[in-house]
């Protein structure tokens, strides 16, 4: 891969965020080390493809399901390297229809078939309930039925954990609803190549789309960005100028779905709840890192910073488009939420928010349970590894997990 060096970075305490890099070489071919072409001072650089497999080798991919056509999913699958870890989070329902079992028996065939490392898992098994209960971690359960809580960021958390308990180094999200297996190659390559270019064992990588494109009057229009996006980066970008002094457009990647960190990173960051996970990183790392709160400072991290990459992808990102307004009103309102929540967020920057969420609740097309939807879920690191594992150990998606989390990523 052939990416351009950040030029451009606003730094809040220890969280440096880099400006979007654009991609110019999917493939920048075998480079020799030593040679001219491999030094990395360059403006452009050249990621070799063996320092983009040495860490995919040690990299989760994790896809989270819900209701997804199967011939869908399967080209995702496809479009992951064959040397990655790769686990199926689903929350698909098991009736009237089983879709769950049969997802299950055509994901199995498949990595059959392709000798794929693959665990599948349903968010709503009881062992896994009864897994985070004797792990420590009961906040994840929905307290009416003990069950893991659904949302898209309950199947992550949970997909983080068994990433940990494989042994994985680094983990990474691709929506499982994407057209083009061709871009979820280019996902995960970008994810390897950011990881390579930290110096820092707290990265992040975050892909900021190139173009999303939709049929306008019989014509395909290329759009930049989302409704969702277009605001959750702005008021992100408003929350670091209102401390920097400096208006800036850093945040590209406010909602970014797809992205990686390192596991370091993954167990030290606070999530929350379905779709407001993605915008939360930026909150969560500036509230712990961004030195603006006294509270949580964790030494060791400030010393060594933590690093997000924005890469600007090359493929169109094509995904699942019927989910309709109510859905992208839910989204915008769960990202504003968060931000409006956090005890970071400048008063200027609340009472806008508190008028946009108003006018959004107005609308009446936020569905699910309204203002009180978002919860907030406390870091991984507390977790005992060991207890999960012991719950889990006779499922058949336990396989892979029998390596020793104990030992540090
Ligand atoms: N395991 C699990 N559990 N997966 C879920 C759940 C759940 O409760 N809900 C949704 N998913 C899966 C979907 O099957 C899909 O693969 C992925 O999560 C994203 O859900 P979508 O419903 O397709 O979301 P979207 O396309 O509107 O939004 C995506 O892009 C946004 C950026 O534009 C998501 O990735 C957002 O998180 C992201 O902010
Ligand atoms: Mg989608």
């Amino acid at each position: 891969m052939r990416i351009e060096v950040p030029h451009d970075t606003e730094r809040l305490g220890a969280v440096l965020v880099h400006g979007v890099q654009k991609v110019f070489e999917l493939d920048s071919s075998l480079l020799e080390s030593g040679t001219e072409e491999s030094k990395i001072d360059q403006i452009i650089r050249p990621i070799a493809i063996q320092a983009c497999h040495a860490i995919e080798r040690e990299m989760a991919i994790v896809v989270p399901v819900h209701g997804e056509r199967i011939k869908l999913v399967e080209g995702v699958l496809c479009g992951i390297p064959n040397h990655c870890l790769t686990i199926i989070c689903s929350n698909s329902a098991r009736e009237p229809v089983d879709r769950y079992a049969i997802e299950l028996a055509a994901f199995l065939r498949y990595s059959h078939f392709t000798q794929k490392r693959l665990i599948i898992v349903h968010q709503k098994d009881p062992t896994l309930a009864e897994a985070f209960r004797n792990a420590g971690f009961p906040q994840i359960l929905d307290e009416r039925d003990g069950l893991i809580r659904s949302g898209k960021a309950e199947g992550m958390v949970l997909a983080t954990v068994l990433a940990k308990l494989a042994g994985s180094k680094a983990i990474g999200f691709v929506d499982s609803d994407n057209y083009f297996p061709g871009a979820v190659l280019e996902y995960v390559r970008e994810y390897s190549a950011g990881l390579s270019m930290s110096n820092s064992p707290y990265a992040m990588v975050r892909i900021s789309w190139h173009s999303k494109p939709k049929v306008i009057e019989q014509g395909l229009f290329f759009a930049r960005y989302g409704r969702t996006s277009r605001t959750t980066n702005r008021y992100l970008n408003q929350l670091i100028a209102e401390y920097s002094g400096f208006e800036t457009e850093i945040i590209t990647t406010g909602n970014a779905g797809e992205h990686a960190m390192t596991m370091a990173l993954a167990m030290q960051l606070d999530y929350s709840s379905g779709y407001s996970i993605e915008p939360y990183h930026f909150i969560n790392l500036f509230e712990k890192f961004g030195g603006l709160d006294e509270r949580a400072l964790d030494r060791e991290m400030i010393r060594q910073n933590i690093e997000i990459f924005q890469i600007e992808s090359r493929n169109p990102h094509m995904h699942d488009v019927a989910k309709g307004d109510e859905h992208i009103d839910a989204m915008a309102y769960a990202a504003m939420r968060v931000i409006h929540d956090s005890p970071i967020c400048p008063p200027k920057l609340r009472d806008e928010l508190a008028e946009e969420i108003d006018r959004l609740l107005g609308r009446n097309l936020v569905h699910g349970e309204g203002p009180t939807a978002v919860r907030y879920y406390p870091t991984l690191s507390g977790i005992d590894l060991e207890a999960f594992r012991a719950t889990i150990r006779q499922q058949p998606y336990a396989t892979h997990l029998l390596g020793d989390a104990s030992q540090p990523s």
